[in-house]
């Protein structure tokens, strides 16, 4: 299937959206709510792009949208600019402390937004652009937080705003969000040592490394792991960096033929997957 891409002739799969061809053509659209790991939402409107196909042009998202046969698509033109810009000055007028929001609206000519209440700078961090909700449900599996509310008081939050049980402390929606709006701390020290999820009421305990002592990890991440990649909890006991170590040692050892390697690699990695994701709070 062919299209056009700013002039250029450029081939794309059936169903394909013109985010993934312009990315694989070095074109670039700025995108805040999407993610490869996850479905498309078009809940950002940052990626729009304008299509013509015979008389007539329309403004679409470019992560959900599948070209046609001979569609003209352009991702710069001035009347794709101006909704860039509406909806960048929105997002400022809601994060205006954001340092991505800031900068993607100066790259627009935008210094402030005209949608300021007046009230002062908001601390608000969270553009809703829902990556976080959807890595929980469609990569981890847990469905731990939706968004909730509506118009400006709409929000990223657990069930009744109180503890997720569902939650296994994984770190996916912080690390997935663009903003910075999610964050934990862990507490080692504790008897208890415990990782808290700040801003989803969520508190989840913390195992020790079986080696090292270190707390890394929920017992629930374990047996997500564990099921996940089908290997014994046991396997997961030692934190990831212990775990490298001690792979490292038993290969240098007995050096594993080529295809053992591969399988033992695979394995490795499938396991350290999830529970690598902790490696930042050491
Ligand atoms: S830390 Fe909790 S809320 Fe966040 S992705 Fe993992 S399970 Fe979901
Ligand atoms: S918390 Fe982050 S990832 Fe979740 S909706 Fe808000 S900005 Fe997006
Ligand atoms: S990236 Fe397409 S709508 Fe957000």
């Amino acid at each position: 299937m062919q299209f056009s891409l700013n002039g250029r002739n450029i081939a794309a799969e059936p169903g394909e959206t013109v985010l993934s061809v312009a990315r694989k053509n070095g074109v670039f659209i700025p995108t805040l709510c999407h993610h490869d790991a996850v479905s498309p939402s078009g809940a950002c409107r940052l990626c729009v792009v304008q299509v013509s196909s015979g008389e007539r042009s329309r403004i679409v998202s470019s992560c959900l949208y599948a070209p046609s046969e001979n569609d003209r698509v352009e991702t710069d033109t001035e009347r794709v600019r101006k909704v860039r810009r509406m909806v960048l000055e929105l997002l400022l007028a809601r994060c205006p402390t954001v340092e991505l929001i800031r900068d993607l609206a100066r790259a627009y000519g935008i210094q402030r937004s005209r949608f300021t209440d007046g009230a002062g700078p908001s601390e608000e961090r969270c553009v809703l652009c829902g990556l976080c909700v959807r890595v929980c449900d469609e990569v981890v599996g847990r469905h731990a937080i939706s968004h909730a509310k509506r118009g400006i008081q709409r929000k990223i939050t657990t069930a009744f705003d109180t503890q997720a049980d569902e939650c296994i402390g994984c770190g996916a929606c912080v690390r997935i969000c663009p903003t910075g709006a999610l964050h934990y701390e862990d507490l080692p020290e504790q008897k208890q040592p415990e990782r808290v999820m700040v801003e989803l009421h969520t508190r989840v305990p913390l195992v020790r490394c079986s080696d090292c002592g270190r707390a890394f990890a929920s017992p629930a991440l374990f047996e997500h792991v564990s099921k996940s990649v089908n290997v014994p909890p046991t396997t997961l006991a030692a934190c990831p960096a212990c775990r490298s170590k001690s792979f490292a040692a038993t290969a240098a050892q007995n050096p594993p033929s080529a295809p053992a390697f591969a399988r033992a690699h695979a394995r490795t990695y499938q396991s350290q997957l999830l529970a690598s994701i902790n490696e930042e709070s050491s």
